[in-house]
């Protein structure tokens, strides 16, 4: 939708770029708090934060730490958090039962933190990989990802989420099915305004290596996640996944990793009108980092740079763990 372009030099782009003040009246994107939601990684104990060595500036919290970290997240505009636990590894098994039970280290979270901070949307993770001994986010059985049984689980799981309070359902194990799935049990057991933003064109990616170290998956995981990931030389696939998502309820999709994937972004915005998320993943967030401590770039402008891309290409928002670093400065 080329518009109408006077020769030179009657147009001249340089006039609407002249100062700030030009240059803010014809910005065709903005970034706000409100579009990011920051990752989480909560670990055992009290009273800790500890590094995560290939994620600078990103840490594990206990508990009661996290509910510190929700709140600041509320008082700097954001509108939603993301909980990923770092569960014990005498909790990982075959069966993966951590993960539905109702006391486990996500869903302690997701209440302490409705109790305190009541007002910020709580997203939490299904996926069997932070409870699996095979490390992978469904059931390993011969050698082989199995689809149907790990479903079922991903929907007890689902359903212990919603009954500790989680706003959000994000389901990030690539299952086929389990959007439907997890929608109907939602549906059945009241919980109605339960959302579930789907992990729907996730990739199999080299970017996520810094996450698995700090759900403490890295050492289980044998192989790759090629089988159920989606393979990063698609796109119709994609276009595809998304659809299928939306027709099994998914009421928020996700494109994964984000920054490579941008064309998928806008092609899913373009396509759907869905509310559209990326996921500005670990490895991004690693690669922006490492580069910036070494004064190789800034990083505060690499990554408000990075960010306002997502908007440019259609999506609503982006899950990030720049979220709380790039809110304090959007709020300057
Ligand atoms: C797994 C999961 C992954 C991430 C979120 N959920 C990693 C994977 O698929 O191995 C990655 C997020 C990141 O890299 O920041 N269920």
């Amino acid at each position: 939708m080329a518009s109408t372009i006077a020769p030179f030099p009657k147009t001249r782009f340089r006039r609407t770029r002249k100062s700030e003040a030009m240059r803010r009246l014809v910005r065709e994107h903005i970034l706000r708090p409100s579009d990011l939601i920051w990752p989480l990684f909560v670990c055992d104990g009290e009273n800790k934060v500890e590094p995560i060595p290939s994620l600078p500036g990103v840490f594990r919290r206990s508990v009661d730490k996290i509910v510190d970290a929700a709140q600041e997240a509320q008082a700097l505009g954001l509108a939603a958090i993301c909980l990923f636990p770092n569960t014990d590894t005498r909790l990982k098994t075959k069966d993966c039962a951590e993960a539905w039970n109702p006391e486990n280290l996500s869903n302690r979270t997701t209440r302490a933190i409705k109790a305190a901070v009541p007002d910020i949307a709580v997203m939490t993770d299904v996926a069997l990989d932070p409870y699996n001994i095979d490390g992978h986010d469904g059931f390993v059985r011969d050698g082989i990802i199995v689809n149907d049984p790990t479903v079922e689980a991903l929907v007890k799981q689902a359903i212990s989420q919603a009954e500790a309070g989680s706003d959000i359902i994000g389901p990030s194990d690539m299952m086929d099915g389990r959007i439907g799935s997890i929608r109907d049990a939602l549906e059945v057991n009241g919980h109605q305004n339960v959302a579930i933003m789907a992990y729907s064109a996730k990739y199999a990616s080299g970017l996520y290596g810094p996450f698995r170290d700090a759900v403490g998956a890295s050492g289980n995981l044998k192989g790759d996640k090629s089988t159920y990931q989606a393979d990063p030389a698609n796109a119709n696939e994609a276009m595809r996944l998304i659809a299928r998502d939306l027709s099994e309820g998914a009421d928020m999709i996700m494109v994964k990793p984000g920054l490579p994937y941008l064309d998928i972004c806008f092609q899913a915005k373009q396509s759907f009108g869905a509310p559209t998320f990326a996921y500005q993943v670990s490895g991004e967030y690693a690669m922006i980092s490492a580069a910036a401590q070494k004064d190789w770039i800034d990083g505060h402008k690499v990554m408000l740079e990075s960010l306002v891309a997502f908007k440019r290409a259609g999506c609503d928002g982006i899950l990030t763990y720049f979220a709380l670093e790039a809110a304090k400065i959007l709020n300057e």
